[in-house]
């Protein structure tokens, strides 16, 4: 078991790659706490085999700075260490600059940046404390290729991937590793929301999966695989990356 007895704070837990992430990481020994501001992040919970005393749930708004660090809190309390933080949060809504609502434009960076960022806040010092730890964040691979008509969401994900770059330095003599994923289109309910965004779907479903050379959508699964290599200790000498899986997407 590649993450036995660690401690992982997974945001987003509630759905799609960050609920991949806690099952495998639950299966590979982890010590799961599952944050979503979903209450589906229960059925995470359940799909947890042998879950009992060692998951737990915490419902709420990973932009409220409240929130991350009463449950960092809590997971200290409780577990006295915190191996991994993996923050999967996120959503995005669409739109240029022209056409992106301020409002939306502001809680796409609440969400993407803000909750890397105070979550990472939280987490740092109990990592500091013990000399070890692992925070994994969500980018996109548009981040680094750029897209069309998702400005705020790739302008967010081009946020993480130099908020991770900048922690990986900062933190590094403290044995904490800072590592960002970069995935391409995954088959999860966001990307199936993005594509509902159109007034005819299916053509641009079709488009954004022929973009991937390898012809098809990632699985949540597959990204929860990378999430678990750089949590454990097979990436030890691993920081600063930003590890793509992204189907080849970034090498066309
Ligand atoms: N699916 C893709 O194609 C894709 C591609 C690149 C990057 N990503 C990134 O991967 C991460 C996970 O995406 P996914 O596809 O699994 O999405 P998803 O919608 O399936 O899951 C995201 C989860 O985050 C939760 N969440 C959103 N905002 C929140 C908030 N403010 N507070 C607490 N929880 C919140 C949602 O409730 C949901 O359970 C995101 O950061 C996303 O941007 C996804």
């Amino acid at each position: 078991m590649r993450l036995a007895g660690r401690i992982a704070i997974i945001t987003g837990a509630g759905s799609g790659i960050g609920r991949a992430s806690a099952v495998l990481f639950a299966r590979e020994g982890a010590w799961v706490e599952l944050v979503d501001r979903d209450s589906a992040v229960q059925e995470t919970l359940e799909a947890i085999e042998d879950a009992d005393s060692k998951t737990s749930m915490h419902v709420g708004d990973v932009g409220e700075a409240d929130f991350a660090r009463t449950v960092v809190g809590d997971v200290m309390a409780r577990r006295g260490r915190l191996d991994v933080l993996m923050t999967a949060a996120g959503f995005s809504c669409g739109g240029t600059v022209l056409t992106t609502d301020p409002a939306d434009w502001d809680a796409v960076f609440r969400t993407n940046v803000g909750g890397t960022r105070l979550w990472s806040r939280a987490a740092v010092p109990a990592m500091q404390r013990q000399g070890s730890g692992s925070i994994i964040t969500l980018a996109s691979q548009l981040a680094i290729a750029g897209g069309r008509n998702n400005s705020a969401y790739i302008a967010a994900k081009g946020a993480i991937i130099s908020l991770t770059r900048t922690m990986a330095l900062d933190f590094a003599t403290d044995g904490i590793r800072v590592n960002a994923i970069a995935p391409g289109a995954i088959d999860t309910p966001m990307l199936r929301r993005s594509f509902a965004r159109h007034a005819d779907p299916e053509p641009v479903r079709e488009a954004s999966r022929n973009r991937h050379p390898m012809r098809r959508f990632g699985k949540a699964e597959e990204v929860a695989e990378a999430a678990l290599h750089l949590a454990s200790d097979a990436s030890s000498f691993t920081t600063g990356t930003v590890m793509a899986v992204d189907g080849g997407w970034l090498a066309a």
